[in-house]
């Protein structure tokens, strides 16, 4: 399955991709992803979050990648948030990280967090920090030589309500 998703860098998020990445991130609340929103999950909810995403992008504030299988559909996605306070030019966030539930256990994960990433090298960031609250997604960073830094208990709600903790993750990047 991997070898037939092509991860791609959107430089400008159109109608087609703003459904595709609402579809993921609808798909990844109701599936009891805490990623900051509770549910219902509405597409207007999803679709205001993405509109905010494309114009932080247009600014060069973001970088969003995603996944598409071979006829188009975009089945993932993460993001590298570039703006920081003027002294921290040297970091980025990585965020958003998410991947259809249909398209899981495939490598997907893998592969958008190598891009996202291999951009926020390209873009000149040499320090990354993320927090999440998946079990799942600390393997994912683990693997890649993330490291771990402490969890916050009670920071977050789950989709449908309840506490739920975060652990923060951070990862030097070579140029
Ligand atoms: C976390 C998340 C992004 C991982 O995405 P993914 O595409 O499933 O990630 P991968 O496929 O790279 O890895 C997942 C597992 O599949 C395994 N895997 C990868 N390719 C595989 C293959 N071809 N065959 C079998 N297993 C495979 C990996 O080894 C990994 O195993 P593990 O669960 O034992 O650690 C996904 O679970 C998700 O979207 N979760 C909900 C949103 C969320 O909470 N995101 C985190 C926000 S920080």
């Amino acid at each position: 399955m991997a070898d037939a998703i092509q991860i791609r860098c959107l430089q400008t998020i159109g109608e087609r991709e703003l459904a595709g990445l609402s579809d993921v991130l609808i798909d990844c609340v109701e599936g009891g992803a805490s990623v900051s929103f509770m549910l219902p999950m509405t597409r207007a909810k999803a679709e205001t979050f993405w509109r905010e995403v494309a114009a932080g992008v247009a600014r060069g504030e973001r970088i969003v990648v995603a996944a598409e299988d071979p006829d188009g559909t975009i089945v993932g996605t993460a993001q590298i948030i570039l703006d920081q306070p003027e002294n921290q030019p040297h970091r980025g966030d990585l965020a958003k990280m998410l991947v259809h539930r249909r398209a899981r256990r495939r490598g997907v994960g893998a592969l958008l967090l190598a891009a996202a990433e291999r951009q926020a090298a390209e873009a000149g960031k040499t320090l990354l920090v993320l927090d999440t609250a998946s079990d799942d997604a600390e393997r994912l960073y683990e693997r890649a030589g993330w490291q771990r830094c402490g969890v916050i208990p009670d920071y977050a709600l789950w989709p449908g309500g309840g506490f739920c903790p975060t652990t923060y993750y951070f990862k030097f990047l070579r140029r």
